[in-house]
């Protein structure tokens, strides 16, 4: 109901705040975790450091029509990602569309409407986007807007320098400087206080029937992997095939077809497939060991907020385990301000000192932590050279790590010619730690290649001899399995398939268009009048990575002179060739398919690749239409506009 969100609670954030004691709230809206990450931490920050009353709240869960209400006595605080093209994440969509619609109209109707409320706000972006951190740009001027008062300066962190911790540890001390004289608030010595109770349930094990080992949710618990389907939900989805595309000495290319027959899941050509990954049992081992927690890892725990605004992040009674396993990303980069806290914990005051050193001198840390791909066991081994960390509680874990979180994949095949089973196509690389012999990996991609070996009766689990857990919760279905969900997109093929399409995608960036591809494939076949179909492909040379090799000739068979493939091979020539440098020789008919209407899709690498695409498109507007590279600039940024031009990147 309007009222009450999905587990019957109040909407109202200033009734919920009033009944909880709480004096600041803060909203996160996130889509990879990072946001809800930082969330939690200046929520933790307040209650220690000012003995702020904190909660800490899911965009999605809240109505915002009220926020006129907000007293003045307490503080809102907005830590807000940019997704995409500039949107908000998906659970911040409403509120965003509520707070900068035409005419926002709030409760009791007072002018200006927010001028109770005082806020701070933090951005996460990344600067290779043109909507550069347009999410908290946009919310901070339509609040200002609306009469509301900002606390310190509206922070901005940049995922594309690789800055975003740095840029948020920097904004944040001010921030609570400004906050804590606004509101009058004393510092205090910060002290660590649990939000989570861990308790042994010692009557159980781990072959009771009500222990989660890794399921997200009762029906999975029960083995009836029933829907919705969702991000709440994923489906436990058998895979029908596997296999590698290529494979180099430091990279292998995978092809996985995940069937999705059995459950109410639906995809459009273009979507993303979301894939729910389990952490590798070398790591966990790695982590449970050197916590002393080896021994006990079996042993089945609840978990209770110790608040009421609290949030387990997994349903429990579980194991150490499966926590470990399936809910914690362990693998990640670790945080200077984890490390921070972590100091208490140390196993001898000389560690402690080093680790407060670690945390609080921004140069000594990257200087230690930079080249060495650390994850947080690797690096608290490497500070206590080895000693194991008996002290930190197990809460402080739960709280300081981000959950294990999703990974999204673009559909690499269409929904006309297979509406049940998605196609996966994903890069495996493995990226060797200087000065040791260490290979660091991703964790998701790692993964799927384990499920691969497993089904195709591989012995060796991955290249690089890494374990996994690879049937997942409980070993409840035969067979190989993912869990997974579909999230729609916006990167579509033009409704009508007579309208040309160029499509730039180099390396894995050609996953959506081998859909789009196979799509016009059939519709040619089927009889449609299909229009011109330009792709233009990257990789490193014709015989090492060429993906999709053979299909690609079928297609042009099925599409004729429809359809031609325009290669760069990097690394055959003296020089690197790249997709955009193809695209500059062809920029004649470019031109010409574009006046036409043409659609324009750039997919794979946000860094480099889709900016210098977007440069060459300019440039060869400018000349080819003769106009200035100003003018130029503006046609390509109408052409985004209008979504004549799309893009699917990520870093
Ligand atoms: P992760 O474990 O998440 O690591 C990712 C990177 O983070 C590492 O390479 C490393 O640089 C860094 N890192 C991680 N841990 C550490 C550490 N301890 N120390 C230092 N650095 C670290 N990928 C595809 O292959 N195909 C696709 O079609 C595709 N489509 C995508 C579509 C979208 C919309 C998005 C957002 C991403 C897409 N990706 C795609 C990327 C994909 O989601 C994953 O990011 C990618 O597969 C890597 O995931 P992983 O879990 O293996 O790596
Ligand atoms: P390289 O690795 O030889 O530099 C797929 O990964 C292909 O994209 C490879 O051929 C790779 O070339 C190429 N690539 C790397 N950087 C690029 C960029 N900035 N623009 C376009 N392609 C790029």
């Amino acid at each position: 109901t309007a009222n009450a969100n999905r587990a019957g609670r109040t909407r109202n954030i200033v009734e919920k705040m009033e009944e909880s004691g709480k004096n600041c709230v803060i909203f996160y809206g996130s889509q990879t975790g990072t946001a809800e990450d930082y969330a939690s931490r200046l929520a933790k920050e307040g209650k220690s450091r000012f003995g702020l009353e904190t909660m800490v709240a899911d965009l999605e869960e809240y109505d915002f029509d009220n926020l006129d209400t907000f007293p003045s006595d307490k503080v809102a605080m907005f830590v807000l990602a940019t997704y995409g093209e500039g949107e908000p994440t998906d659970n911040a969509v409403e509120f965003y569309e509520f707070l900068t619609g035409e005419d926002v109209a709030f409760s009791e109707g007072n002018d200006p409407a927010l001028e109770n409320l005082n806020y701070v706000a933090f951005g996460l972006g990344n600067n290779t986007y043109e909507h550069y951190n347009s999410m908290v740009r946009n919310v901070d001027k339509a609040l200002t807007k609306l009469g509301a008062h900002r606390i310190g300066d509206a922070g901005e962190g940049d995922d594309g320098a690789g800055t975003m911790e740095e840029d948020f540890l920097a904004w944040k001390d001010p921030m609570w400087a400004a906050l804590a004289s606004k509101m009058g608030l004393e510092e205090r010595e910060a002290v660590y206080e649990p939000i989570f109770g861990i308790v042994d349930r010692e009557g159980l094990t781990p072959e009771s029937p009500e222990v989660y080992l890794g399921e997200l949710n009762k029906m999975q618990l029960e083995g009836t992997n029933k829907g919705p389907f969702n991000a709440h939900n994923p489906y436990i989805a058998p895979i029908s095939e596997s296999r590698e595309l290529f494979s180099a000495k430091d990279r292998n290319c995978l092809h996985l077809d995940v069937d999705i027959s059995g459950s109410n899941l639906s995809y459009q050509t273009g979507d993303h497939i979301a894939v729910w990954p389990t952490n590798p049992g070398a790591e966990v081992d790695r982590f449970l060991d050197l916590l002393e927690l080896a021994e006990k890892r079996n042993n089945v725990i609840s978990v209770k907020a110790l608040e009421p605004t609290a949030k387990v992040p997994f349903p429990t009674p579980t194991t150490y385990d499966a926590i470990v396993r399936y809910h914690l990303e362990i693998c990640a980069p670790v945080s200077r301000q984890f490390v921070s806290t972590l100091a208490a914990f140390a196993p001898s005051e000389e560690i402690k000192a080093e680790m407060t050193r670690l945390g609080n001198d921004k140069d000594y840390f990257h200087e230690k932590t930079g080249p060495h791909f650390y994850n947080i066991a690797r690096f608290l081994s490497a500070v206590s050279k080895g000693e194991k960390w008996t002290k930190i509680p197990f809460s402080a874990i739960i709280e300081g790590l981000t959950k294990l979180q999703p990974r999204y994949y673009s559909i690499s095949s269409s929904s006309i010619v297979q509406p049940k089973k998605i196609s996966i196509t994903a890069v495996v690389e493995s990226q060797t730690i200087p000065g040791r012999g260490d290979p660091f990996r991703g964790v998701a991609t790692n993964y799927l290649f384990a499920l691969k070996q497993k089904q195709n009766g591989d012995e060796n689990p991955t290249p690089f001899g890494q374990t996994y857990e690879i049937t997942g919760p409980r070993n409840k279905y035969d067979g190989i399995h993912v869990p997974v969900h579909v999230r729609h997109s916006n990167f579509k093929l033009p409704s009508d398939p007579a309208k040309p399409i160029i499509m730039i995608g180099p390396g894995t960036g050609v996953a959506p268009f081998r859909g789009f591809i196979q799509e016009r494939a059939k519709q040619a076949k089927d009889g449609v009048n299909v229009g011109r179909t330009l792709l233009f492909f990257g990789c490193r040379k014709s015989t090492e990575d060429f993906m999709y090799k053979s299909e690609w000739e079928e297609y042009q068979e099925a599409l004729g002179d429809k359809f031609e493939m325009i290669t760069a091979f990097s690394r055959e020539g003296p020089k690197k060739v790249y997709v955009q440098h193809r695209l500059k020789e062809r920029a004649k008919e470019v031109n010409e398919l574009l006046l036409q209407k043409a659609s324009f899709y750039v997919c794979g690498d946000a860094a480099n690749m889709a900016r210098e695409v977007n440069a060459v498109l300019v440039q060869l507007i400018a000349e080819g239409r003769g106009v200035t590279e100003q003018k130029a600039e503006e046609v390509v940024k109408m052409m985004r506009s209008t979504n004549q031009y799309q893009e699917d990147v990520w870093s």
